[in-house]
């Protein structure tokens, strides 16, 4: 064997071996040479054979006969780019006159079979041109986030697209959401990168945790408040609804409009205040909402209806003093007692994660679209994490949060606990940090508590 044959071995083995087991750089490496130049070989009789092609036209079958040419072929849309990224290729093209967007889009399937790329999704950019975003492998196994962003304040990136771009939690475009989702399909795992995400921000974190506090309370450094019961949530909506009122107070007192105050001065919410005055903006995050509406007594049932009452006040209002909810549960539906949907319409933005049945993805996107409903039904049991996302366009993509570890994210909020603002109103849902560990509680009946 020459050198040259040992190499050339050597060199495919080292390709398979990382295709198999690192996609990612094997797409970085060999993977984006090779598919730029499939895709541009195979293009124009991958167009003709997925029926993406227009006849020539009139005058060009008129200027052939004329100069006795043979006639011309059907023409593919023009490619106006073709752009390497790390995850995949993305093309533009200048569609002919007669194609359309919906043309590329239900033949997404077949160009990706055609092109052997791992997904193809289009959207149309502008009139005449769409964008074929293609990705080489499956970016939503191994969720790795780009390390160039795009922040800005209220924006964090929670997960990634299956197309390869990056999904943005945009409290400000959208300020409440909805996250829903069986057990063990990764609800508390994306609100825990939430949580990584807003630790770095200048925003207040409050978190209601039925759980007796087990996902919240290891972050609890970078939280302004937390409750572990619904008897403390309904205490802390309270303590919220009030500031929100004391918000609207302050904005009400800075407008002061006169003839004189240019219209783009009247504030009328936050934001619009300078920036000594603004109050900070507060998250609040909600787990395994349920708890929270469910009830056994009349004294519950109060309880109850005054915890409700107060998250459809933050929902409806609070957008403009700047509370944001961001609400997680495994069914959020009628069943849950009055006031659950019209909650419900509140919330914009919508993630569904693996549900059981179609019912559970009815109640995040029965209103908005079908084939959301469909694809989150779809989501395999084994893949958790995956979730459909809906956007404020009526879209929904699938995405996948990165597996962020409990420990992971009580770094980034230890590390960040300077940030936590301290708010008068909720100081006495403060968490207690003692340090140390709590007493050891026994459960099992082989550790008998002796009084
Ligand atoms: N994005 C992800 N990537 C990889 N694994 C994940 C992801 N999200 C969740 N998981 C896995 O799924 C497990 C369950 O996730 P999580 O605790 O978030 O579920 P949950 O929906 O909150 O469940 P429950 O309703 O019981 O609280 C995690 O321990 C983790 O192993
Ligand atoms: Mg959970």
């Amino acid at each position: 064997m020459t050198a040259f044959t040992v190499t050339l071995v050597l060199v495919v083995a080292s390709a398979g071996l990382l295709r198999w087991r690192r996609p990612a750089w094997y797409w970085l490496t060999f993977g984006v040479t090779l598919a730029t130049i499939r895709v541009l070989v195979r293009y124009a009789s991958v167009m003709d054979a997925c029926g993406l092609t227009v006849p020539p036209s009139r005058w060009r079958l008129a200027l052939a006969r004329m100069t006795s040419r043979p006639v011309p072929e059907s023409r593919p849309p023009r490619i106006l780019s073709l752009r390497p990224t790390c995850t995949g290729l993305v093309l533009r093209l200048k569609l002919r006159p007669g194609q359309d967007a919906f043309d590329f889009a239900a033949a997404s399937d077949r160009l990706r079979h055609s092109f052997s790329m791992y997904g193809v999704t289009s959207r149309e950019l502008r009139s005449g041109v769409i964008e074929l975003r293609m990705t080489g492998y499956d970016v939503l196994k191994r969720v790795q986030m780009p390390t160039r962003l795009d922040t800005r304040p209220m924006r964090i990136l929670v997960a990634l697209r299956e197309d390869g771009s990056v999904h943005y939690r945009d409290y400000r475009a959208i300020p409440h959401a909805l996250t829903l989702g069986a057990t063990e399909s990764g609800k508390s795992v994306y609100q825990r990168n939430l949580v990584a995400g807003l630790a770095p921000m200048d925003v207040a974190l409050v978190g209601i945790d039925c759980k007796q506090g087990v996902e919240l309370f290891p972050l609890a450094r970078r939280f302004s408040a937390l409750a572990d019961n619904p008897n403390t949530a309904a205490e802390l909506l309270d303590a919220l609804v009030s500031r929100m009122e004391d918000i609207y107070q302050l904005i009400r007192a800075e407008q002061r409009i006169t003839a004189d105050v240019p219209d783009a001065e009247i504030a009328a919410d936050i934001w619009d205040l300078p920036d000594h005055l603004r109050p900070t903006p507060i998250v609040v995050l909600v787990d395994e909402v349920a708890e929270l509406a469910l009830f056994a007594t009349k004294e519950e049932e109060k309880r109850r209806d005054r915890i409700i009452t107060a998250l459809v006040r933050l929902a409806q209002l609070g957008r403009a003093a700047g509370i944001y909810l961001e609400i997680c549960g495994q069914r959020f539906g009628s069943e849950l007692g009055k006031g659950i949907t019209m909650l419900r319409a509140q919330l914009t933005g919508r993630t569904a994660h693996r549900v059981n049945d179609e019912t559970s993805a009815n109640m995040a996107f029965g209103d908005i679209s079908p084939d959301a409903v469909l694809a989150a039904i779809q989501i395999p049991a084994e893949m958790r994490g995956i979730a459909i996302a809906g956007d404020s366009t009526g879209g929904w993509h699938r995405i996948r949060a990165p597996h962020t570890s409990l420990r992971q994210a009580a770094n980034i909020c230890n590390r960040h606990a300077d940030r936590t603002p301290d708010l008068p109103e909720l100081a006495p849902f403060r968490p207690v940090l003692t340090g140390t560990s709590a007493t050891p509680v026994p459960l099992s009946k082989a550790a008998p508590v002796t009084a």
